[in-house]
This record gives C-alpha cells, structure tokens and sequence, in this order.
C-alpha cells in the first residue's frame, strides 16, 4: 500500500466504525492494538489514536509510546486518544463532573484551523465521556469548545498532531466525516486513491505474483465474501483456480441450482457436489442445535476433504476471510493471548494443511460489496441476504427429515419470492422460515387437520449484532400467509416473529 493511516486501538466499540469512514474517503487504513504497534514505514502518512472504555487516570489503563510517532507524524486523537495525548504531554485530566454523553454543538470554534474546513457553525457533536481534560500541556492551545466542555479540541503549536474529546466516526457528529477528511487530505496529505477499482487492480497483480502456476482449491458458499474472494482469484489465475460449491440439502428451493449457474455465467471454474444424502444421514436422530452444527460442519469438511484429494497437487486453499474476522481484539487489559490449540493436529484434514490465500482480508463488509460491484458480480450473489453455513439445519427445530426439508423449503419460497415481488427484498436484511416442532389444529374444508406451524422472521440490521423485526406490511403477510397454507401440504398455521434483538436471536437455534 502506498500511502496508509494507522488506528492505534485503545479498546473502543468505536475504532472498526473510524476505519470504516476513513476507507469511506478512500483512504487505506489499518487497526492496530496498542501494544502491539507495526513498525511505522515511509507510507504510513498519519495516525489516529481511538477512544477507550478505560479512563487514562487508571494506572493500568492502555499505555503506549507516544514518540514513535509524535513529533513524526500528524496524529488525531479522538476521546481517550485526546485525553492520552493532553495528560502525557504535560496536561491534566480529571474525571467530569457531569457525566458528557450524548449530542453537543461546538459553540466556539477556530474557523482558520484546517480541521474545521467546510464545517457549519455550531456543528453538532457526539460526547461520550467520564473524564475531561482540565488543563493543556503549555505547547498546545484550545480550538473548540462546547457549553460544557472547554476543552473539546485541542492542538499543539509546533506540531501537526491534535487532540478531540467527540466521536467524528458516529452519524450523530454531522460533520465528523468532514473532519476527517480534512485531517485525512489537509493535514495527512492522503491522495484518496484507494477506491475499489486499484484495490482489484492491485490485489489481482499480487495474486498473480503470489500464486504464479500454483493450483488453489476453494469452497464457495454462495455469499458475497466467498464469490468475491473467488472471483478475484480466478481473474489472476483462471483455470488453475478449483472451486467447490457443495450441496449440503439444506440449501433454499433451487438455490443449488441457480448459484451454480451464476457461477459458470461469470466464469468460475467450479464442480457442484451433490451430498444431500451425506449429510442427512449425518443428522439422523440429532435434535440439539449445537450437535447438528457440529454434524454439518464436520461432514463439509469431509466432503470438501474428498474433493480437494481429486485435484492433483493444488497447494493453496482460498478463503473469503474478511478484516472483522483478523483484527486481532483488544480487551482493555491489552490483547489476550490466545492460543490457538489443534487438539488434534495429526488428524487435520489434508485441505487445512495447505498454504492459505485470503483476498479480502483487509476489507469490510461494505468493501467486500463495493469490490463485488466494481466486478460485475451479479445481484443474485451481491444483494443475497446472510444465510448460515448450516442452512435450513438450523431452521428446522428439532431432528431432520428429508420431508421435514422439503416442506421448510416450500415455505421459505413462497415468503422469499414474495419479498421479491414484491419490491421488499432488499429493504430486509435478512428473511427466513423456521419449521417448528408444534403442531397445531386447523380446518380445511370440512375437516379438522393436525399439522406444523411455520414462523416467518423478517429484520433489518446493519451488521446482524443487533436487528430489529422488520415491519413489513399486514398485506403482504396475509397474502405470504395464505399462499403457504393453501399450497405447502403439511403446514396450517403461520406466525410472524416480532421479537428484535437482543434478546431473541435471528435465528431460532
Ligand atoms: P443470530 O441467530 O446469532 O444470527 O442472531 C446472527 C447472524 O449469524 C447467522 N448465523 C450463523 N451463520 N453458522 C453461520 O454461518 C451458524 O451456525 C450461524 N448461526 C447464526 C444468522 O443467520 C445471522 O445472519
């Protein structure tokens, strides 16, 4: 990378959400946690120190050498980073006397400061914060403050590095993205070159470089991350790419069918493996949520195990990791170490044992999308709501039957192919059936039945952390209601989940 921003991770829920902006303005940036700092090279053109949920008046709060980079680089420290910055350079910080949450307006401002170019007057701000700074080191001075907190933004005189006590990255700082671009352009002097057609451009030559004449073998699920991933290894290495797209039966109606095709359309040199009956036998009699994911998973891996062994000497084993999945987490008390133990090394399948290429490993979600439309990849892959590894296993609460599939199968297609038609899909994040171990009295005609209810789940959500029931309209239910009734033998009762999470889960197991 040529030119790239540094977040030094001090343990806020905030840090991923400042990368996110700062890649918004098409900048490269990487996190990092505090103790663990890379070495700072020519490209690095900028840091930013983020917040903390610890207070820097705690003796074992995170701690870092600041002079790896102080009179180096320009810095932007944002809350705990502001406070860090004041209180080792000579300030002080005490803890508030008014608990500083929530909205602010910067009432006093310096508009000669490059950092508050383009800002409107009285520009709201986001405060989150048990501590305030009390007094400046005597190098620095004051340029923004708010009614209740004097010291709201702060820089040093001889030195491009500041201080900020409001979170720019969150929506509800209106100009914060603004902000950072100024200090990303106008102080850091970052090009804003990083957009997702050079990072195709540059991850293909690298995997070109990479990989050479080498064979890579991949599973393909069907999601974004692995299409993706698939796609921009295949546009370095063709044929010699091998993936494998496998059906577990537990996948939508047709879906096996249909992402295959896509996947020959775009290119891919892929062998759909049909082990329904594998993983069936697999479930046979198993009942708890975790035993049938252990069972799924463990049956994948043998099925993807069998299949790599048909390819003569691949090397390679591609990956749809993304960034979320590598930052290495900081708890407060510094990054655990975790020991990553293969209880059973000698028994690792031969697939694990090779070397593996992750492509999108410095991207976010939103990324790993924007790079999926700069390939052309079509929306029955790109807009794809989340579906889990373990498919309609985990929807069917209970054992598994193949009928049990079939009928759950029905259902989600009457509601998914409704949302379709009727212009809902994409405002749900994700939708779904879940076959339930109820039976239920009904009458058709004249006579009473005795069969399975069904319960639609619909939410939306930014990152599936937290959802909320989507309110899709009482018309729309009633129809999806009826044609699931009328036509699915073996279900006469459909309810809708309106539980948001927390508490409840999306899923039902
Ligand atoms: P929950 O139910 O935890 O789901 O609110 C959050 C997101 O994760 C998906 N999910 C899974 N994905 N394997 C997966 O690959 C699983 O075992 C699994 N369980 C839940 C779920 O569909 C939702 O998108």
């Amino acid at each position: 990378m040529d030119e790239k921003i540094i977040i030094i991770d001090f343990g806020s829920q905030y840090t991923q959400l400042i990368a996110r902006r700062i890649r918004e303005l098409n900048v490269y940036c990487e996190i990092h946690p505090f103790s663990n700092i890379p070495e700072i090279d020519g490209s690095v053109k900028g840091i930013v120190l983020s917040g903390s949920p610890c207070s820097v008046r705690d003796e074992d709060s995170p701690r870092m050498d600041l002079d790896l980079f102080l009179d180096k680089l320009p810095v932007l420290g944002v809350c705990y980073g502001a406070q860090l910055l004041a209180q080792t350079q000579g300030g002080n910080v005490q803890a508030s006397t008014t608990r500083e949450y929530g909205r602010a307006i910067l009432s006093e401002r310096n508009d000669k400061e490059t950092l508050f170019q383009g800002i409107s007057s009285n520009s709201q701000v986001w405060m989150s914060h048990g501590d305030t700074i009390t007094e400046l080191p005597s190098s620095a001075e004051i340029i923004a403050s708010t009614d209740s907190v004097r010291v709201a933004a702060f820089k040093f005189h001889d030195k491009p590095v500041f201080g900020i006590q409001f979170h720019p990255e969150v929506t509800h700082s209106t100009d914060g993205k603004q902000l950072l671009e100024n200090f990303l352009v106008g102080i850091c002097g970052c090009s804003q070159t990083w957009t997702s057609d050079s990072f195709v451009e540059t991850t293909v030559e690298e995997l070109k470089e990479t990989l050479g004449n080498d064979k890579v073998v991949m599973g393909l699920s069907g999601g974004v991350d692995s299409s993706v991933a698939a796609m921009l290894i295949h546009k370095a290495i063709g044929k010699n790419l091998y993936c494998i797209f496998v059906d577990n039966g537990l996948l939508r109606k047709n879906e096996f069918e249909d992402v295959l095709t896509s996947y020959k359309g775009l290119g891919l040199n892929v062998k759909g493996v049909d082990a329904k009956a594998r993983f069936l036998n697999a479930l046979k009699g198993l009942t708890d949520p975790e035993d049938k994911r252990k069972a799924i998973g463990r049956t994948f891996i043998e099925v993807f195990d069998d299949e790599a062994h048909k390819i003569q000497d691949v090397k390679w084993l591609g990956q749809g990791t993304i960034y979320p999945d590598v930052i290495e987490s900081v708890s407060v008390k510094g990054p655990s170490v975790t020991i990553k133990s293969h209880h059973n090394v000698g028994g690792l399948p031969d697939f694990m044992k090779l070397k593996v290429v992750e492509p999108l490993k410095l991207l976010f979600k939103d990324g790993v999308r924007d790079v999926g439309r700069a390939i052309d990849m079509p929306d029955i892959i790109l807009k794809r709501h989340p579906f889990p590894g373990p498919g309609l296993g985990i929807r069917i609460l209970g054992d598994i039957t193949e009928d049990k599939v079939r009928i759950l199968q029905e259902v989600d297609h009457y509601f998914i192919q409704g949302l379709k038609d009727h212009k809902l899909y994409d405002d749900v994040w994700q939708a779904g059936a879940m076959l339930l171990p109820v039976q239920s009295v009904g009458v058709m005609g004249d006579e009473r039945t005795y069969e399975s209810v069904v319960a639609l789940r619909a939410v939306t959500s930014v990152d599936g952390m937290t959802a909320d029931w989507a309110h899709l309209p009482y018309p729309f239910l009633a129809k999806v209601s009826n044609d699931i009734i009328n036509n699915v033998k073996g279900v006469n009762r459909v309810v809708y989940d309106i539980s948001s999470k927390p508490p409840a889960t999306i899923e039902w197991e």
